[in-house]
C-alpha cells in the first residue's frame, strides 16, 4: 500500500512534500486495518486519483471520520 511504501522509504508523513502527487498528512496509527483515518491522503492530481480503484464502503466509512478530507481524499493504507 501507499502507507507501507513510505515507511519503506522514510518518506515525510506529515505535511507536504513537493516531489510526490500526494499531500500526506500523518502516520497510520492501526497499521492499516481500516481502524483509524490517520492514514488521511489527499491525492493532489485529479488525474491519477481517477485511475485508482474506487475506495470500499469501510474505506468510505472511515474517511468520513478524516480530518480535512477533500474530494481525492483516499486512505493510504488502502491505495496500492
Ligand atoms: Fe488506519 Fe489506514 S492506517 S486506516
Amino acid at each position: 500500500s501507499m502507507l507501507e511504501a513510505a515507511h519503506e522509504h522514510d518518506i515525510e508523513l506529515e505535511g507536504k512534500d513537493d516531489s510526490t502527487d500526494f499531500l500526506l498528512i500523518l502516520c497510520g496509527a492501526c497499521e492499516g486495518s481500516l481502524a483509524c483515518s490517520t492514514c488521511h491522503v489527499i491525492v493532489m492530481d485529479v488525474d491519477y486519483y481517477n485511475k485508482l480503484e474506487d475506495p470500499t464502503d469501510e474505506e468510505n466509512d472511515m474517511l468520513d471520520l478524516a480530518f480535512g478530507l477533500t474530494e481525492t481524499s483516499r486512505l493510504g493504507c488502502q491505495v496500492i
